[in-house]
């Protein structure tokens, strides 16, 4: 099959012509029509990442058809129009993944393929208002998002909600999940472009990271917020403890502006905030977000649809964020 093949740090991703995966028990082979990229595939590929190893075929996320399964009992999956899980053996426990947690892409060769192999707990139907592009857009995304904002800070209809870079993969699917559940979005980006796109997609207002004034803007037109979603860390987080509403909760699950430098702590106990960590979700929080999208009928945000053979030029993009929403390779056009 072909597939997209990382070899070192710092290497282009090559389009090779590499075995079929094998199936253990338990395991599915699924016809992979598209696939979508994410943060992390850039972090692996600059070699930033926890756990490298190489050759390794990234990709999280991905959509397609069963072909094969491992065992009799999942039999029922072949010939299924599928949306993939990414979260492998996340475990028993809500709160937390186990120790076997692991995402698709790394250590397990991924979706930039002709083929993936993927345990068959791991599969969902694709939804069908949803073309293979736009399940294969969901996946990390989507339940990063979700687990975010309803399991870990208990977003609630009409709360406000600040949503920064607001252009990010992620932060996209948290400014739709919020804007349908009812709550008042704001966001800050790096582009007025991006803030007015996120305002089409339904945000109330937003403003530039990168301004001088960025926090006293938001004030103004927010007064202050009952949920943070953040994906930045680095030195805006302190003022996020000022911008938080008492009670409020401030949710991360990256760090792409790098670590928080020291803050004023006092904040935190004497406005009552919940300062909340996040990844990626369980199996149940991915069956809630599939429900979620379907009951909403929404679609994600593609940024563009491109072909096997410019995995390489597409994941560029990430070096300066020029894209808005997800970039997706489509592997069956
Ligand atoms: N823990 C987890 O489960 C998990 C899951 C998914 C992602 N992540 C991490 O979360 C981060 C985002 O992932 P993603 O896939 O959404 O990435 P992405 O699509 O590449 O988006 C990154 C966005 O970050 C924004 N950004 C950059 N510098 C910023 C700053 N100083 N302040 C505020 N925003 C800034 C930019 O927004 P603008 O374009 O609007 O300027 C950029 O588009 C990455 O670090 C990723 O590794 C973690």
């Amino acid at each position: 099959m072909k597939a997209v093949v990382l070899a070192g740090v710092k290497q282009p991703l090559a389009v090779k012509e590499v075995p079929l995966p094998e199936l253990g028990a338990g395991d599915a082979l699924v016809r992979v029509h598209a696939a979508a990229f994410n943060r992390r595939d850039w972090w692996i590929q600059q070699g930033l990442y926890a756990g490298l190893k190489f050759p390794i075929i990234l990709g999280s996320d991905g959509a397609g058809i069963v072909e094969q399964v491992g065992d009799q009992a999942d039999r029922h999956w072949l010939g299924k129009e599928v949306i993939i899980n990414p979260s492998i053996a996340w475990g028993d426990n809500e709160a937390f993944q186990q120790r076997t947690f692991n995402i698709l892409g790394l250590p397990q060769d991924g979706t930039f393929a002709q083929y993936v192999r993927i345990p068959a707990v791991n599969l969902h139907e694709k939804p069908a208002y949803l073309s293979f592009e736009e399940a294969a857009a969901l996946p990390l995304g989507g339940v990063t998002a979700y687990r975010a904002l309803f399991g870990r800070a208990a977003l609630q209809a009409g709360e406000k909600v600040l949503i920064t870079g607001a252009g990010g993969g992620v932060a996209t699917f948290a400014l739709q999940w919020a804007v349908h559940a009812g709550a008042s979005v704001y966001v800050t980006s790096s582009t007025q472009a991006k803030v007015e796109r996120a305002m089409n997609l339904g945000a109330t207002g937003g403003v530039l990271y990168t301004g001088p004034q960025w926090r006293e803007e938001l004030q103004e037109q927010a007064g202050g917020f009952d949920v943070i979603l953040d994906s930045a860390l680095g030195a805006a987080f302190e003022e996020y403890l000022e911008l938080a509403n008492p009670g409020g909760r401030i949710v991360f699950f990256g760090g792409t502006a790098g670590d928080i430098p020291p803050l004023n702590g006092r904040k935190i106990f004497w406005k009552q905030l919940s300062v909340l960590g996040t990844t990626m979700g369980s199996p149940k929080d991915f069956a809630n977000m599939l429900m979620f999208a379907d009951q909403h009928r929404i679609r994600p945000v593609i940024d563009s649809v491109s072909p096997l053979a410019a995995a390489d030029r597409v994941l560029g993009k990430m070096e300066t964020s020029s894209q808005f929403g997800k970039m997706v390779l489509s592997i069956i056009p």
